[in-house]
């Protein structure tokens, strides 16, 4: 995670980035710090990198590369104004002791990857490009899953699914099914057919709970962090008895983010058996 002591919307590069529209960096940090405070409540372990004056968006880690097994895909961000994120993941990656690929092809981390079972879900439409998935496929030796986004709102994969079992998958010696949430509206018609096929015990969330970010969650697996607003998405995570965490992130939905893109997933390489 980065704090977001220099966050603030001082461009566009989603439809929820106003720059007219005044920001809160102290209510954005108080905000976040909940989130941070209640992962390590509930026994979750979190590296920090140190935010960088100038690039108000490192808060949105999610974005800053795709890691499986202790190797680190970096991203090449879609546009000039989040370009200079990435060396400072590299450098996170590389200090840390991940093993580090720079990509040839544009793509934004886990923005738009997403783990679920053994396979990667890969968005495309709005940043990541269909080169970078397969590079993703290569570089991870694993099935990659193409899905289209469609409405401009839901610009990065993990706005419109949110991967409730992180952990299962046969690498990890469970079963080799994650089950997911999505939005149906914000994927185009062969996306949804795949989504419906693969996933046919999905939670399908409403577009009332999609409008306010509740699919931009993080799951353990049990917990699910989501936005308070996603009140629907709530009852239906209680339903299958997931425990919906309720975690408010409004000053950094102003820059088109919420809890999953303040995350970044730091898979470790596997003990070998
Ligand atoms: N302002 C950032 C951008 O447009 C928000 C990124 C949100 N990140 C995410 N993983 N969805 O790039």
């Amino acid at each position: 995670m980065c704090r977001p002591e220099h966050f603030t919307v001082s461009y566009t590069i989603n439809p929820w980035m106003e720059p007219a529209k005044p920001t809160d960096t102290a209510k954005a940090v108080a905000q976040w710090q909940v989130l941070y405070d209640t992962y390590l409540q509930l026994g979750h372990q979190v590296e920090l990198i140190d935010p960088a004056e100038g690039l108000p968006d490192m808060v949105y880690t999610a974005n800053g590369g795709f890691i499986i097994d202790g190797i680190a895909y970096a991203p090449k961000f879609r546009f000039a104004e989040r370009a200079g994120e990435e060396r400072h993941f590299i450098d996170w990656f590389r200090a840390a002791g991940f093993e580090t690929v720079i990509p040839e092809e544009v793509n934004e981390g886990e923005g738009d990857f997403l783990l679920a079972g053994d396979v990667i879900l890969a968005g495309t439409g709005f940043r990541s490009t269909g080169d970078s998935h397969r590079e993703v496929g290569d570089v991870f030796g694993r099935e990659v899953v193409s899905l289209t986004l469609t409405d401009p709102r839901f610009y990065h994969l993990d706005t419109a699914i949110s991967v409730l079992d992180p952990v299962v998958g046969a690498a990890q010696g469970g079963p080799d099914a994650a089950n997911i949430a999505y939005l149906p509206g914000a994927f185009d018609e062969a996306s949804q057919q795949i989504l419906a096929e693969r996933f046919p015990d999905a939670i399908r969330v409403s577009d009332a709970d999609g409008a306010v970010f509740g699919l931009n969650s993080a799951s353990d697996g049990y917990n699910v962090f989501i936005s308070p607003r996603a009140t629907g998405f709530e009852a239906q995570l209680r339903e299958r008895g997931y425990n919906p965490v309720l975690i408010d992130l409004s000053e950094l939905l102003l820059g088109g983010g919420g809890i999953k893109c303040c995350t970044l997933e730091l898979r470790a390489k596997r003990e070998s058996v």
